[in-house]
């Protein structure tokens, strides 16, 4: 499997999922799945690092997030969808690499000093929360993933996980024969350049010198004598790579600001400010009837500015030109009132959640169906992550007696 091909993301288990992730998350994972072998799932360890105390509802939240998903397109027959903690050798992976992990590395996790701040008073401080960027790197490695789909926030966990692999890589990925083929190499290059790419070998490798790798570079590429390979073995050599036993990520940033909330901020759950993925249409209406709009636009007559109200954010989400220049004229010509002018956005949003909530109906009919889909998936990704664990395991020499 090409890990290129690859593609690995998870979401916590927070319970009823809003516009914002669909828009955001949800409709790009089901442009992923045609192109690329998914597999999503719900984190629900990823929950225990903060919520660990009220674990009652974690198992509704999973439910009606995998329904969310489902219903919003995500298909389990080109998807692997699992739940986390059915997984279990992805933690035999993750305590592995907490071996060679340094602490150093969580602490300085952007946000963690500041989390464990605002945290306090939950009691927080927990070995399972310093870690979670290590579990997160954990369930990233173990499908040996090439592309993580995450928001911006998550980043620095993706990039953690490429430094994970190229120290596991590196501490463990040089088989027995690829220091003595390097010095074999080393010593065709000659007295001179050998002695010359031993120290900046060094310098590099234990003083961290860029300009000495840069130089090491240019002196192993102008080497007539050596072959192709043996220049790779060099050059290779020189940054501590061996095989790559576990492929190195790379993130594919989500846009997730643009679903704008009711009140014109990022759509969020803490905000107050949301529409439910399956909201009721008498509820989508009420909502958006009660959005704020221009606040100078007090009265009918009063002329407004789009660029001021937040309604506009949703006509440029959900209305086509015509409605939209109809928007601009009679919003600034004080030709209209705000609700008639949000029907349009009202309409939209219902029609585009019809489909969804009928699918979304089919599922919460037929929870054996559900259980299957997270069943066959948790087979699927088991076989998976096994097979990346007998690599790991031999590389670890973890083989028993
Ligand atoms: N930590 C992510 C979040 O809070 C969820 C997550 C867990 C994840 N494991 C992952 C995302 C692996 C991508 C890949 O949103
Ligand atoms: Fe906003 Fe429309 Fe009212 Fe103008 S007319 S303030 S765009 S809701």
């Amino acid at each position: 499997m090409d890990s290129h091909r690859r593609v690995v993301s998870g979401m916590r288990p927070t319970g009823e999922l809003h516009l914002g992730h669909y828009h955001g998350v949800l409709k790009n994972w089901v442009k992923l799945q045609h192109e690329f072998d998914c597999f999503f799932f719900i984190a629900d360890w990823h929950a225990l690092t903060t919520d660990y105390e009220t674990t009652q509802g974690i198992r509704a939240s999973s439910r009606r997030m995998l329904i969310d998903w489902l219903a919003a397109g995500v298909n389990p027959g080109s998807t692997t969808l699992f739940v986390q903690s059915q997984v279990p050798e992805v933690a035999e992976l993750h305590l592995l690499l907490s071996m060679i992990t340094p602490t150093a590395w969580l602490e300085r996790v952007p946000g963690y000093k500041e989390m464990q701040d605002k945290l306090q008073d939950r009691s927080q401080g927990t070995y399972g929360f310093l870690g979670y960027p290590l579990l997160q790197s954990a369930d990233i490695l173990a499908f040996r993933a090439g592309v993580v789909p995450v928001g911006a926030d998550q980043e620095p966990h993706v990039e953690m996980a490429r430094e994970v692999a190229r120290r596991f890589n590196y501490l463990y990925g040089r088989d027995d024969g690829f220091e003595a083929q390097a010095e074999a190499a080393i010593r065709k290059l000659g007295k001179k350049s050998g002695a010359l790419y031993r120290q900046l070998l060094t310098a590099h490798q234990t003083h961290g010198d860029d300009d000495a790798l840069q130089t090491a570079r240019a002196l192993v590429r102008e080497q007539g004598s050596l072959t192709l390979a043996e220049q790779e073995r060099l050059l290779g050599y020189l940054e501590g790579i061996g095989k790559s036993i576990l492929p190195e990520p790379q993130s594919l940033l989500t846009d997730t600001a643009r679903m704008p909330g009711l009140d014109g901020d990022k759509m969020s759950k803490s905000g107050h400010n949301v529409i439910l993925l399956r909201e009721e249409p008498d509820d989508v209406m009420r909502k958006v009837r009660t959005m704020q709009t221009d606040p100078a636009r007090i009265r009918l007559a009063d002329a407004g500015e789009p660029e001021r109200c937040p309604v506009w954010q949703f006509h440029e989400l959900y209305s086509d030109d015509a409605t939209r220049q109809q928007v601009q004229s009679k919003c600034r010509g004080a030709a209209w009132g705000c609700l008639e002018c949000k029907q349009p956005v009202i309409d939209a949003i219902i029609a585009e959640q019809e489909p969804i909530r009928e699918r979304a109906q089919q599922y919460e009919e037929n929870p054996e169906l559900l259980q299957r889909i997270v069943s066959d998936g948790a087979e699927k990704a088991r076989d998976e992550v096994r097979a990346t664990l007998n690599d790991v395991r031999e590389a670890t020499r973890l083989l028993g007696i």
